[in-house]
């Protein structure tokens, strides 16, 4: 049996915005097991980085609950919380932004042991130096600051920081997407060679699904503020069984010929609907060219309809021959 260490249930995050409420996250379950990488996908808006951010109370969730190695985390005070934040930790798409541009990288990197009084002086400087080693940097930058590095070493130094506390689980928001495409691969490889060796368990939230389907084990696919779809990185690929993931995937090519052949090509017709205030039903049911009147009337749910896959779908095993 894997063992849980993220259990993610019926979690929420509403903003209240003049129109109305925002329901940028609205009931997501799931559990990420120890030791894997979850992709997180979906188009831009769909709440992905919301429920990052909820996840570790970077947002105070709306409803909903957020274990980490079976405790709810939302429950904590903010003491406890500290604690807790050693053990999970963020990487950000960002790495201009989420670097403090006046701040050396000795300093950034080391920033956590400060907030944490737990190393100082050369402790901290040589601990610093591990760091940096481990994401491919040496001494040598630790006295730069961030302008002095391309966004690929910058994005090294963030990963360093991200590490400083020996952390379980870092949620990586679209970590490669600000990054020039040559070295994207190389982040990648970086985060997937840290996870095997440090044990890591990773949230890889992104929008490119090959990137997700190279470094996932299993991805969550996202709609509107909705999962609609979660099963193994593979089975996704080669059996979606959600409308939208089918339409989402058809537009990447694949190398097998026959898998190319048997994919149709959908089109997404229409635009993303507005996330306030949605309409009661399905959120896809304008773009779906299954969708008939129950889809209008009735929120569908996450639902296991093979092993271990997921899908909210009013008519999958219709429109799938189930
Ligand atoms: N602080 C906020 N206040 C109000 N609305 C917000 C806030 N943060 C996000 N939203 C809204 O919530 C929805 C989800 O946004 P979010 O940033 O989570 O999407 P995303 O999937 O990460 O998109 P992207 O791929 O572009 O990063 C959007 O409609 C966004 O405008
Ligand atoms: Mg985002």
């Amino acid at each position: 049996m894997k063992e849980k260490l993220v259990e993610v249930k019926n979690l929420s995050k509403y903003f209240n915005v003049s129109g109305g409420k925002l329901k940028a996250v609205d009931n997501i379950s799931f559990d990420i097991y120890k030791g894997e990488t979850f992709g997180l996908v979906g188009e831009s808006g769909c709440g992905k980085s919301t429920a990052g951010r909820t996840m570790l109370r970077l947002y105070e969730p709306t409803t909903g609950e957020v274990n980490f190695e079976g405790k709810d985390i939302c429950k904590l005070s903010s003491k406890e919380m500290k604690e807790v934040r050693k053990k999970m930790q963020m990487i950000f798409q960002d790495p201009y932004a989420s670097l403090d541009p006046r701040m050396t990288v000795e300093d950034i990197v080391g920033e956590p042991f400060e907030i944490y009084g737990s190393l100082k002086g050369e402790e901290r400087y040589n601990r610093v130096i591990e760091l940096l080693d481990i994401v491919g940097l040496s001494e040598e930058h630790a006295q730069r600051f961030p302008h002095e590095f391309s966004g690929g070493q910058r994005q090294r130094v963030g990963i360093a920081r991200a590490l400083a506390l020996n952390p379980e689980f870092i949620i990586c928001d679209e970590p490669i997407s600000a990054l020039d495409v040559s070295i994207q691969a190389q982040v990648v490889n970086l985060l997937k060679e840290l996870q095997e060796e440090l044990g890591l368990t990773l949230l890889f939230i992104a929008h490119d699904l090959s990137m997700v389907r190279y470094i996932s084990d299993r991805v969550g696919v996202m709609y509107l503020g909705n999962l609609v779809e979660l099963t193994e990185s593979e089975k996704l690929y080669e059996k979606p069984l959600h409308p939208y993931t089918k339409a989402l995937l058809s537009a990447i090519p694949v190398a097998d010929p026959d898998l190319q052949k048997s994919r149709n090509r959908i089109k997404l017709e229409g635009e993303v609907p507005s996330p306030i205030n949605p309409k009661p039903g399905c959120r896809f049911v304008d773009r779906c060219q299954y969708a008939t009147d129950i889809c209008r009337n009735t929120n569908p749910v996450l639902e296991e309809i093979e092993d271990g896959h997921y899908v909210a779908c009013l008519r999958v095993k219709e429109i799938n021959n189930l």
